[in-house]
């Protein structure tokens, strides 16, 4: 189908929430599944289902036959980079017609951490391709807190970062979702590169007061120790270059770079972008 859209990493947070707006809009989605076993919901919601291993340059060509656009993410694993170039490779060789890249959030920085460096060589290669393309880079995601704190928010009152009293400008990826998705059906935005923001930067603290005040329960952050926090990172089975590369990144939030606001969610939605506060009330069920 000529005016299909490709989602890759779509079972995951980012994508999902990609699917379900594009979805809404009315659009035509194919969504690139990992395994096979979490694509029902995509189903149920509309979407045409492919399996894409996005190591395999095949693979994702075969995915990609007769898409005009397709949104590219690729999983934080170490090779995130060459999952990225493998993307771009396959979508050249099908005729694919536009790409958004999703990144982070200061991805193209001179000082770039790993992670962002990891990214930018991924960004490059859409850049390079020929492929008309627009690029977005997100700040942290409010969804983190269900991910990965939410377990222990429910049953020790607690969430661990180690954060100190760093601010954030969080987003909730409901709104990067509604950016991808505009910029999916809208022209106007080829060759930009969009930086993704909350529309405030705000510390694990008072993230802790405000899911306290809605959950009925004192809920504190513990501010972990950096080689507490890279120990439990590694017993979990993290790869070790995936532990250092977050530890650079907590790095930067607790030095505070990590607080600054953009305003291109209200610019290409048109909607303030979703608070703190409002995140937690819609997913006070992982808290509570
Ligand atoms: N979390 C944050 O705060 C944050 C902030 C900025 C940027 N980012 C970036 O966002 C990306 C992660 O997005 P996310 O949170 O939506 O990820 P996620 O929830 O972990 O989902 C990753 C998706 O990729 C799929 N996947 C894994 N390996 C694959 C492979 N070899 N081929 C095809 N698909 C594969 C997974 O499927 P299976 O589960 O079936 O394997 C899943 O659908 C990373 O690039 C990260 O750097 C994250």
């Amino acid at each position: 189908m000529a005016n299909t859209i490709f989602v890759s990493g779509a079972t995951g947070t980012v994508g999902s929430e990609v699917i379900k707006q594009l979805i809404k809009k009315g659009a035509s989605v194919r969504a690139g599944v990992h395994s096979e076993q979490k694509a029902g919901i995509l189903k149920k919601l509309g979407a045409e289902v492919v399996a894409v291993d996005l190591n395999n340059i095949k693979s994702i060509q075969t995915a990609l036959t007769g898409v005009e656009k397709a949104f590219s993410l690729s999983p934080l694993v170490p090779n995130l980079a060459e999952l990225g170039v493998n993307f771009v490779k396959a979508a050249k060789i099908a005729g694919v017609k536009y790409i958004v890249r999703a990144s982070g959030l200061g991805a193209d920085s001179p000082q770039a951490i790993t992670l962002g460096k990891w990214h930018r060589e991924a960004e490059k290669a859409v850049e390079t391709s020929g492929i008309p393309y627009t690029l977005v880079r997100p700040n942290s995601f409010m969804q983190n807190y269900v991910n990965f704190a939410g377990y222990t928010i429910k049953t020790q009152n607690a969430f661990y970062f180690p954060h100190g009293n760093g601010t954030i400008s969080l987003i909730d990826v409901r709104d990067i979702a509604a950016v991808v998705a505009t910029v999916l059906t809208e022209s106007g935005h080829e060759g930009k590169a969009y930086e993704l923001t909350g529309s405030e930067a705000i510390s694990n603290y008072q993230i802790a007061k405000i899911l306290s005040r809605l959950t009925g329960r004192a809920i504190n952050y513990v501010d972990v120790p950096e080689d507490t926090a890279r120990q439990s990172m590694k017993d979990m089975g993290t790869p070790e270059s995936i532990v250092e590369a977050l530890m650079e990144l907590a790095a930067i939030i607790k030095a505070g770079y990590a607080s600054a606001v953009s305003p291109a969610v209200k610019q290409i939605t048109g909607k303030q972008p979703i608070s703190f506060e409002q995140f937690a009330k819609d997913y006070l069920q992982f808290f509570k």
